[in-house]
This record gives C-alpha cells, sequence and structure tokens, in this order.
C-alpha cells in the first residue's frame, strides 16, 4: 500500500478505526463480503425508537475497507432507518476526505452491509 496516496482523514480511518469490534446487545447485524478480494466487513448496529444509537463493525479487509467502515460508523449514528437505507458508498468516500481512485469501490462494502443489517431488522 502506498500511504502516500491516502488523504490524512481517511489514513487516520485506517490506522485508528473507530468503533471497531462487537456490540453486545445488536438489533442487527449485517455482512457483507466483496466477491472479487474476499474482503469481509460485519456490521452491528443498534436501534431504539426508529434511530440507529449505536454501530460498530469489524472488518478483515485493505485500508479503504477498514477506512469506511470506521467512516460507517460515524455516519449512520443518529440516523433514521430510512435515512440509513439512503445512505450511499459515495457519501463514505466524502466522509473520509476522498479515497485513490482506484480504491473507491470498496467503500461499496459499507453500503451493503448497511443494507444487510437493515435487512435483518425484521421490520
Ligand atoms: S481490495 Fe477488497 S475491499 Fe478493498
Amino acid at each position: 500500500m502506498a500511504f502516500e496516496e491516502y488523504g490524512a482523514r481517511a489514513l487516520d480511518h485506517f490506522l485508528n478505526p473507530r468503533n471497531a469490534g462487537e456490540l453486545p446487545g445488536a438489533s442487527a447485524v449485517g455482512t457483507y463480503t466483496n466477491p472479487v478480494c474476499g474482503d469481509l466487513v460485519k456490521l452491528f448496529i443498534k436501534v431504539e425508537e426508529g434511530r440507529i444509537v449505536a454501530a460498530r463493525s469489524k472488518t478483515f479487509g485493505c485500508a479503504a475497507a477498514i477506512a469506511c467502515s470506521s467512516a460507517l460508523t460515524e455516519l449512520l449514528v443518529g440516523r433514521t432507518i430510512d435515512e440509513a437505507l439512503h445512505l450511499r458508498n459515495e457519501e463514505v468516500v466524502r466522509h473520509l476526505g476522498g479515497l485513490p481512485a482506484h480504491k473507491e469501490k470498496c467503500s461499496l462494502l459499507a453500503e451493503q452491509a448497511t443494507r444487510d443489517a437493515l435487512r435483518a431488522l425484521h421490520l
């Protein structure tokens, strides 16, 4: 990995992932595996009164995947279910201040794991 390809914010999320790990008492768990590279995101969310109040993730993947999962946990907290459903990978990339162009596709893990977690809520 070429560190210089990454901006300061993305690099910080990779080196110091926010909200990493499992979430005891999670309302739902979503997973997504990139079929091309095999990288995996497991997303835990806790929902109270229709709003996400906590999110954590465990990511086995590239630097971009780890940074995106970290950003995702920040972006999800405080959102309603509907707002979370509309979260797109481009927003995750923006939250990181951008990613190297050839790594932007890695942000799809965050979007897909979110959808899987929301499906698992059994609303
Ligand atoms: S290379 Fe697999 S998600 Fe980045």
